[in-house]
Parts: C-alpha cells; sequence; structure tokens
C-alpha cells in the first residue's frame, strides 16, 4: 500500500522499549537491553545464511532504497547484501551530486517519494539529525546508516555483537568490560553511538584516549558517567591500554575546516605491535569499525598486527551483515519466518568450511 501526503501509516514511529515491526532505526537511545538482546539473539540466527550453509528468502520481493549521500563502502554493501541475503532487491543511490537533494529537494520531499517505492530505506548523510528530518517524510522504516558526527547505531550494534562473540571466548560477556576507546572521539559517530549502548550494561570501565581537542563529546561522558561507569578521559597510552577491548578510530578528515588541521592530529595515536605488546593485555581484543588510514602519516592501525588472532576488524566488518539482517527481519516483522522459508545453498561455496 502506498501512503501518499501527511498520512503516515500508524505503525511507523519511533518507539522507546521497541516494537520493532515498522520503526525506524534512528538512535540507540531507542533500545533497552531487552531490544539489544533481541537484535543479538537474531542476528546469531542469520549466521548459517550469511555463511551460505543455506538461504532463506523470507524477504522474497522486498524493496530496500540504500541511500548513501556519504562515502561508505561496508556500511553500504553490507545493508545491500543483507538484504539479498534475505531474498529482497535492492536499489541505490549514492553521492548528493547524483540526487535531487542538488536541486534543492527536502529530505522530506525525497522521503515521501522514495518511501513510495520501498519497503524499507537505509541512509546515509553527512548532517547531524539529517536521517531523522528525512524519516519524517518517510512512510517505511529508516535506518540510520550514520549522520554526521552524530550516531551510527548499526555500527554500535555490530560492535556490540562483536564484542559480546569475542569475549565468549574468554568467558566474559558485556557486563564487567574494559575497553578503551582511542582517536578522534569528537568527530567518531561509531564511539558515540557505542559508548551509549555500553552505558546500559553493568560496571564497564571505559578509557578515552584523545588528543585534547579531539576528546568525547561531554553529553556522552556523562551518559556513562551518570550510569555509575567509570570513565578515564586522558590523552596518553601509557598505562591506558591495559583492557578487555581496544576500539580504535579514525581521524575524521571529512568533520575538518580543512586537511591541514585534521593533519595536525594523525599519527599521535598509532597502535602497532610494539604497543600493543607494551601496553595491552595478553589477549586485548583489536577492533576498529574500519576503513583504517593505512597511509604512513596516519598509520592509526598497523599491519604488523594483521597476524594476531585478537585482530578482531575483519570479523566485526562481517557480523555488520548478520546485525543489519536482523534489523531488516525485525524492522520488517519476519524474524519468526527464518526457518520454514529455509532451503539448501545448490552452488558451490567454501566459506562454510
Ligand atoms: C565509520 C563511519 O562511517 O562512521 N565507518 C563505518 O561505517 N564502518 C568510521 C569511519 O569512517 O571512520
Amino acid at each position: 500500500m502506498l501512503y501518499f501526503g501527511a498520512n503516515f501509516p500508524p505503525t511507523v514511529q519511533l518507539f522507546k522499549m521497541m516494537k520493532f515491526q515498522g520503526s525506524h532505526i534512528l538512535s540507540v537511545s531507542q533500545f533497552d537491553r531487552d531490544a539489544i538482546a533481541k537484535i543479538l539473539h537474531v542476528s546469531a540466527q542469520m549466521a548459517p545464511y550469511a555463511s551460505r550453509q543455506k538461504r532463506c528468502h523470507v524477504l522474497d520481493g522486498a524493496i530496500l532504497s540504500n541511500l548513501f549521500f556519504e562515502p561508505s563502502t561496508r556500511t553500504r554493501v553490507s545493508f545491500g547484501t543483507a538484504f539479498n541475503l534475505l531474498g529482497g532487491f535492492v536499489r541505490e543511490t549514492v553521492g548528493q551530486e547524483n540526487s535531487s537533494l542538488s536541486k534543492g529537494e527536502s529530505l522530506f520531499d525525497t522521503a515521501q517519494v522514495i518511501s513510495g517505492y520501498s519497503d524499507v530505506i537505509a541512509m546515509r548523510h553527512p548532517k547531524m539529525h539529517s536521517v531523522e528530518e528525512f524519516a519524517k517524510g518517510s512512510t517505511v522504516p529508516v535506518i540510520n546508516g550514520g549522520d554526521g558526527a552524530n550516531e551510527h547505531p548499526t555500527q554500535a550494534l555490530l560492535d556490540l555483537f562483536t564484542i559480546q562473540s569475542e569475549m565468549m571466548h574468554f568467558n566474559k560477556g558485556l557486563d564487567d568490560l574494559n575497553i578503551v576507546l582511542m582517536g578522534d572521539l569528537k568527530h567518531g559517530r561509531t564511539v558515540h553511538s557505542l559508548s551509549k549502548l555500553l552505558s546500559l550494561y553493568n560496571n564497564v570501565k571505559v578509557t578515552m584516549v584523545a588528543p585534547k581537542a579531539l576528546q568525547m563529546p561531554d553529553s556522552v561522558i556523562s551518559t556513562l558517567s551518570n550510569a555509575g561507569h567509570e570513565v578515564v578521559v586522558t590523552d596518553t597510552m601509557a598505562g591506558n591500554l591495559s583492557c578487555d577491548v581496544i576500539y580504535q578510530t579514525r581521524i575524521q578528515q571529512e568533520r575538518f575546516a580543512s586537511k591541514d588541521e585534521a593533519d595536525l592530529y594523525r599519527g599521535h595515536f598509532s597502535l602497532n605491535k610494539s604497543v600493543y605488546q607494551k601496553y595491552c593485555q595478553e589477549n586485548t581484543v583489536i577492533m576498529h569499525p574500519l576503513p583504517r588510514d593505512s597511509r604512513p602519516e596516519a598509520n592509526e592501525l598497523d599491519t604488523d598486527l594483521n597476524d594476531l588472532d585478537n585482530l578482531a576488524i575483519f570479523r566485526q566488518a562481517q557480523n555488520g551483515v548478520l546485525v543489519r539482517m536482523a534489523l531488516f527481519a525485525l524492522t520488517l516483522g519476519v524474524e519468526e519466518q527464518l526457518t520454514e522459508h529455509e532451503k539448501p545453498v545448490n552452488w558451490f561455496t567454501n566459506r562454510n568450511n
């Protein structure tokens, strides 16, 4: 059914505690622990389909519009892959210059039109809160793929999924976690969203390592400290990296006034094997939302870490498919129908070996 004008279907709303079906996913503030547990549980159920042991075309015929008005590789492709794996079609618009936003169309109008063509929309945009503004004009669920320096909820959920699965090897969970966030914490939307999610767990210690000018916004720090967690704010690596998980981030050059200004901070907190061995614990898990800036002047996560089992960055990116599949299944209300749509995989694949 298509909806025109301002008569939005009553199912498309932002809920505090979640009824997933028909809901937008705009901010991690929507979730409580139960909602997250549900998402992580459904994500794990997606593993056999993502690894091609079985297929599940429960969204056969559904249409995702993937609107990416800012550069992206893994978020855009994994949203599309996730939807395809569930049997749906994907339409993409990439870059503002290729869309009618460059002709002065409002986000509201674009949303009215595109939601008429789609069952669900994933969107990334450089302006903070733009995805929320867009969602007001949409008649179908909108999933935030990153709105400027504000939030990146699906990344934070996949980060949490990754932390949970990595910590399982050490008989730990999301409670009592000791995590270091390092790099550009001011502009990094992934660490904003992740910190807010971590505040929901018990007895978390978060150490924020960043140049003073690029420290975490106060509002994010107070979300953690108001929930009773220990927060250490520092601009020194020495003595501060002993943790379960170190989460490195990129200097977000696109959020600075100029490249020269971003260059001032590049390479300050490079993590390489010698730093890791000197300051981290033996089993510290290394995460990064990617892309890592591997240019010599930045080298924020050295390739000499590539042979460490605890480097989780590619497992983390892979988990993005599972979590995005789960979010599509939940927002489109098919999470209970997965097994009845299962079929064998007929083509050659060595993915599950
Ligand atoms: C991040 C982003 O776009 O915020 N990338 C991603 O989605 N995996 C982090 C970054 O670009 O540095």
